[in-house]
């Protein structure tokens, strides 16, 4: 057999081999929303793939994955056809493919047009789900994800549900002849009969850990990461479930349907339009001149999109001169005239020093990895999760283990897999925990759970630490002072064990404890004082009711208005699902456990305790004193870095009481960034958007 022969049989085997284990990843990915490879290791199975049919090319068949797009739509969804096909982007794994990707331009082309004539629009490329979005006469008619480019699911209802995504847009001026006049005021303005917008269903970070935080101390289990969570949650077939979900939108092209429009010219222009239309747009976008400023956004924001509250992937660099766009044309799985360019995988390899339980608030045990210290995505990572027993019997993961580890949504460090060549010789299979690592109660797997969980729910130290730490956060009765290390020593010295305790501390006892000034006992006293009048939401939450988060809280206080009138509602038994049901979002199995928390005799107890301390919820939000003057109104604050008389949440309490907007990331629409001690990146970009920066002082001002 010829040389060329027997490589040309190795390849087939290899290409058929990729082929399998590609489509079999994009069902987890796509279809089941589980992948089980990094975005690295998958992208290696498609680049070797590519490469190979590259060399072969009679090899490459019509149903190779190179030459489809995405997966196959699921079935729950009814299926819509795409008007226009969703592509794909190729990708450029570094600078060199950028430069390669304009000599193929400025080639196809054929010398008619100099580089030096070319402009691209770089955007951030999100890490979400793309949706096409239709709009007849300015009202969202249909949206629908990818699926497999041709068709994807129709997921209206649900989209309806994400607070940004606009159901009616806004008219904006058009010519006679029918070309958009976004600069001219005179110009009258109309609505476009018939237009589709594509962009990208995302979840914001600090949504996707806090409902991962709820997910994991419920089933064990969360979402891998938040491009996982969005797809999960728009998904949903209960649209009430993605409403609670807290999905956001950007979107970055328009196609312009109504026969008597002209398109704008260039793709900056387009998210121009997107924007008038009043779509939401990433504002971070750029126009540039060069490959020399497509690297410099790059090279600004490798690090810094970080700091954003979405994550991306890389930047979309699309040509902006759309007469080019039909020149260049697009393969059947991307269009010519954009690209991809993909940031080099944050994942770091380090060794598993050790395997700890820690019990949550309602005795969920979830295992964590402690590592040997590593930099990563621009942190020390020290710890990273492992959900669930299955999880670690999945990955096979030792003490002792060399791991890859990644950041899953920016914050909490992952396990990808185990490089099982660099296993000891003398390890040994990790043996889970069946005994409660605090209270060595016996653990139970409930039902269809997946998490072990110790049932000795009142006396076991760990949730009833973990119970008080829940008490005090934030969004719960919002106790500054009294802070985790003060719980476990209170909890050690049994000096508290519930929260009504917490009201029962006098500063002679507190005085007792190891490092404790009288000042510091004042203030702590002082601070549950305060406690005592938090909203009626903050204090449901803050009891710790599984199933039981903050929003969920928010629609049992807004609904029942007292907590006597929750109680008695609850008192009527689980089947007595009426008053649950009259509240949108809340579901049977939540209701349940509502129902078995004011059952028991020892929470009854706790919340007649906490009224004879004191402890009476107001039920309107307290902080939206609707007395004060409305000064702020119209004004949108973002805070950056640690305010000293005041803190953020407080802060931002302040200014919604006045009427003002307090957001997490600076936009155009930023009225005021006020900057507190170490800011962060949102300093430099309120600098580049020429937003106005104000100090503490001149907030506390503009509050008085
Ligand atoms: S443009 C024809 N712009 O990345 C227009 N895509 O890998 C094609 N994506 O399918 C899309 N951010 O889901 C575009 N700023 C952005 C994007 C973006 C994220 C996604 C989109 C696309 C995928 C390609």
């Amino acid at each position: 057999m010829s040389t060329y022969a027997s490589s040309l049989q190795d390849a087939q085997k290899r290409i058929e081999h990729l082929r399998k284990e590609i489509e079999h990843h994009r069902f987890l990915y796509y279809t089941l929303s589980a992948p089980d490879l990094s975005d690295a290791e998958f992208d290696a199975l498609y680049h070797e793939l590519e490469d190979l049919e590259t060399r072969y090319p009679d090899l490459i068949t019509e149903d190779s994955p190179t030459q489809k797009v995405g997966a196959v739509p699921s079935t729950d969804f009814k299926e819509v056809r795409h008007k226009i096909a969703m592509l794909s982007l190729s990708n450029a794994m570094s600078e060199t493919d950028l430069e390669h990707w304009q000599d193929r331009l400025v080639k196809a082309l054929d010398g008619e047009i100099e580089p030096t004539d070319l402009k691209y629009v770089v955007e951030h490329k999100i890490d979400g789900l793309s949706i096409a979005l239709t709009y007849e006469d300015g009202v969202l008619v249909r949206g629908a994800t990818r699926g497999n480019g041709e068709s994807g699911e129709d997921v209206t209802g649900n989209l309806k549900t994400i607070k940004g995504l606009p159901i009616k847009l806004k008219p904006v001026p058009i010519r006679d002849d029918g070309t958009f006049a976004l600069d001219d005021d005179k110009c009258p303005s109309r609505m476009p009969r018939s237009i589709e917008v594509r962009g990208e269903v995302y979840m914001p970070i600090s949504s996707f850990s806090e409902l991962n935080q709820g997910l994991i101390e419920e089933n064990g289990q969360g979402f891998a990461n938040p491009r996982n969570a969005a797809s999960g949650s728009l998904r949903q077939k209960d649209p009430r479930v993605t409403a609670k979900r807290k999905l956001a939108v950007w979107t970055y092209f328009i196609y312009i349907l109504d026969p008597e429009l002209k398109a704008p010219a260039s793709q900056y222009q387009n998210m121009r339009l997107l924007q008038a239309l009043g779509l939401p747009v990433e504002p971070n976008r750029r126009l540039v001149d060069d490959l020399d400023g497509i690297k410099q956004f790059i090279d600004e924001w490798s690090v810094t999109r970080h700091g954003l509250d979405y994550q991306t992937d890389g930047v979309v660099v699309k040509l902006d001169d759309r007469t080019i766009w039909t020149r260049l044309g697009a393969t059947s799985h991307s269009p010519r005239w954009a690209i991809a360019y993909k940031y080099p995988p944050e994942e770091a390899e380090t060794r598993v020093l050790d395997i700890v339980f820690d019990v949550g608030r309602t005795g969920a045990v979830t295992p964590t990895a402690m590592l040997d210290p590593v930099k990563l995505a621009g942190t020390t990572v020290k710890r990273a999760t492992l959900h669930n027993a299955d999880q670690i019997k999945r990955l096979d993961v030792r003490i002792g283990d060399t791991v890859l580890v990644r950041k899953a949504g920016e914050i909490i460090p992952e396990i990808v897999c185990v490089k099982f060549d660099k296993r000891p010789a003398d390890s040994s299979p990790f043996v889970y925990a069946s005994t409660c690592p605090a209270c060595g109660s016996q653990l139970i797997k409930a039902n269809d759970e997946v998490v072990l969980r110790c049932l000795n729910y009142y006396n076991c130290p760990a949730q009833k630490t973990r119970r008080l730490i829940h008490w005090v956060s934030r969004e719960a009765l919002d106790i500054e002072g009294v802070g985790e290390s003060l719980i476990a020593d209170l909890v050690a010295k049994e000096m508290v064990s519930t929260p009504a305790d917490f009201y029962e501390l006098t500063a002679d006892r507190l005085l007792t404890l190891e490092r404790m000034g009288k000042k510091s006992a004042q203030n702590i006293l002082d601070a549950l004082q305060a406690s005592k009048t938090r909203t009626l939401a903050q204090f449901i939450f803050g009891l710790g009711i599984r199933h039981v988060g903050a929003s969920t809280a928010d629609l049992l206080a807004n609904h029942f208005g007292s907590l006597e009138a929750l109680s008695a509602a609850a008192a009527l038994g689980e089947d007595d699902l009426s008053n649950a049901q009259a509240i949108a979002g809340i579901g049977p199995v939540t209701w349940k456990n509502v129902v078995e928390f004011f059952a028991l005799e020892q929470n009854r107890h706790l919340l007649a305790r906490l009224r004879e301390l004191g402890v009476e919820p107001v039920s309107v939000d307290a902080g939206a004193n609707r007395d004060l003057p409305q000064t702020l109104a119209g004004m949108s604050f973002v805070i950056t870095g640690t305010l000293n008389s005041i803190d953020r949440l407080e802060a931002e309490k302040a200014i919604k009481a006045r009427g003002g907007k307090a957001s997490g990331s600076v936009s155009k629409k930023t009225t005021y960034l006020v900057v507190g001690d170490s800011p962060g990146s949102k300093l430099a970009k309120a600098q580049e958007l020429g937003i106005t920066i104000i100090d503490e002082a001149a907030f506390l001002e503009l509050l008085a």
